[in-house]
């Protein structure tokens, strides 16, 4: 920590507070005495420049469009990486050697079957609930099923439930597709990997044996790997804020999971899938793209845009070199890629979003490459939660295993009405 100070002069009182500068990345000046010194709030609705907490998991340069995991940059772990091993570097400091990955992997793989009284639950839901309903309740449900790792102070437990969910988390979300078209679920096969698992637990079925292509298991993989963790964004924020009150892991990846169904969140590649489909034809991209400049239009671009990318993100470049893969691996073509690519290239030509350095996101093509695949549109998000389930472990592990953790329990800028008398009934 630095012995720099910031100076803030309020109320005649000049209040120095200490600055810290990380490994890299933009200073942050510490105001957690402000308030007992001074008497005021720091004041800022959608934490658009507070750091809420110290972590060594990912970093982003959201002007430069980097993206580091434990400072390996997110290209070099797509291109040469699994996602198992980027799981194993999220919850431990380095890449593993050969023998932690297998163990790992192993450990892994042994814990993705579900409690037989779990699979009923499913049962409850319509057949047309939406796949993340079905994952809110079902993945929140697990502390009922798992007593023996909900300690959290016991690092055994931690350990234990962080891999459960990992595991688990791609059998509960085929389970909810299978739910979902009336297909028997399958159980998992430990012969498969990770990802293999996840595509014949889909899509195969139990009247004969499902071949898994291999370039479509490496490029879910990948999609996987790009979606593992992103810094402390509105879902991690959540968990981190559950798992403060000291609920148990599993309640909080449900709060994770609600939180990032949303359209401006994890929601978006469902959103922008139907953005594009609307949108049908690349002639029609042009009005599209005045009505999201249009202020009385609630319509945005769907995968465009971000808090903290200024620039590419750089997953989407992977991303768009995926959707050729797939298509080739697949031989399909959907149009849609098309319009996707014109739109991308109107948009980015474009005044109003060269202004405000609106840049496709993570969301913009995964949809493309996952109804390729051939998931439902309502699946995306459920696949965003699958694979962003290590981060938001890892990142709940972090958290809890620093000593000096607190509840969080923000203030806010009180403008209601001030002390009043209680008026009887028939006053009023
Ligand atoms: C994810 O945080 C993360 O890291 C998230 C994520 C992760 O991995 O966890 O990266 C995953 O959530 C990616 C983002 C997916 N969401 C979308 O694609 C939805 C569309 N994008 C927007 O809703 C928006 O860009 C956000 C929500 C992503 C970011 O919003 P901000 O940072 O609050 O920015 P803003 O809404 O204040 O926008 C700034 C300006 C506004 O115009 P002004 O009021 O300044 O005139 O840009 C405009 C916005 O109207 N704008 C857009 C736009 N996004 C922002 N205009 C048109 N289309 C868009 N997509």
């Amino acid at each position: 920590m630095s012995d720099k100070n910031a100076t803030v002069n309020l109320n005649g009182a000049n209040l120095d507070m200490p600055v810290h500068q990380g490994s890299v990345g933009p200073e942050v000046v510490d105001i957690r005495k402000f308030y007992a010194q001074t008497g005021a709030f720091t004041y800022d609705p959608g934490f658009t420049s507070t750091a809420s907490c110290e972590s060594g998991l990912t970093y982003i340069d959201g002007g430069e469009g980097v993206l580091l995991h434990r400072g390996y940059p997110i290209g070099q772990l797509a291109e040469h990486s699994s996602f198992m091993e980027v799981a194993y570097l999220l919850l431990n400091d380095e890449l593993p050697s050969q023998d932690e990955l297998n163990d790992f992997t192993y450990t892994i793989t042994r814990h993705t079957m579900l409690h037989e009284q779990l699979m009923q639950f499913y049962q409850g839901f319509r057949r047309d609930a939406h796949p993340m309903a079905i994952m809110c309740g079902v993945v929140g449900a697990l502390s009922a099923f798992y007593h023996d790792s909900t300690d959290i102070a016991d690092p055994e437990h931690r350990k234990i439930s962080s891999h459960r969910l990992i595991a688990k988390m791609p059998t509960i979300a085929a389970a909810a597709y299978k739910y979902s078209i009336g297909q028997p679920f399958l159980y998992p096969d430990n012969s498969l990997s990770y990802t293999g698992n996840f595509l014949r637990m889909t899509f195969g079925v139990p009247a004969e044996p499902y071949e898994i292509h291999p370039a479509i298991e490496r490029a879910l993989d990948r999609i996987f790997i790009l979606h593992a963790d992103h810094e402390q964004n509105a879902s991690t924020s959540t968990v981190r804020l559950a798992g403060s009150s000291g609920a148990n892991p599993f309640a909080c990846i449900a709060a994770g999971i609600a939180c990032l169904w949303g359209p401006a969140h994890g929601g978006a590649n469902e959103a922008a899938l139907n953005m594009l489909r609307e949108i049908g034809t690349p002639d029609k991209i042009p009005h599209y793209i005045e009505r999201a400049k249009d202020k009385n239009d609630p319509f945005r671009l769907m995968g465009f845009g971000h808090r903290v990318y200024k620039n590419y993100d750089p997953r989407a470049t992977v991303m768009q070199e995926t959707v050729r893969e797939v298509f080739d691996a697949l031989k399909v073509t959907d149009p849609v890629f098309e319009t996707a690519r014109q739109l991308e290239e109107m948009a980015l030509n474009d005044d109003y979003f060269k202004e405000k350095k609106l840049f496709p996101n993570v969301d913009f093509y995964s949809g493309v490459i996952l109804s390729a695949i051939g998931f439902p549109t309502t699946m995306f998000t459920a696949l965003f939660a699958l694979a962003r389930t290590v981060g938001w472990v890892a990142q709940w592990n972090e958290m809890i295993s620093d000593p000096g953790q607190k509840i969080g329990r923000p203030r806010q800028l009180y403008t209601g009405p001030t002390q009043r008398d209680y008026i009887p009934l028939d006053k009023r």
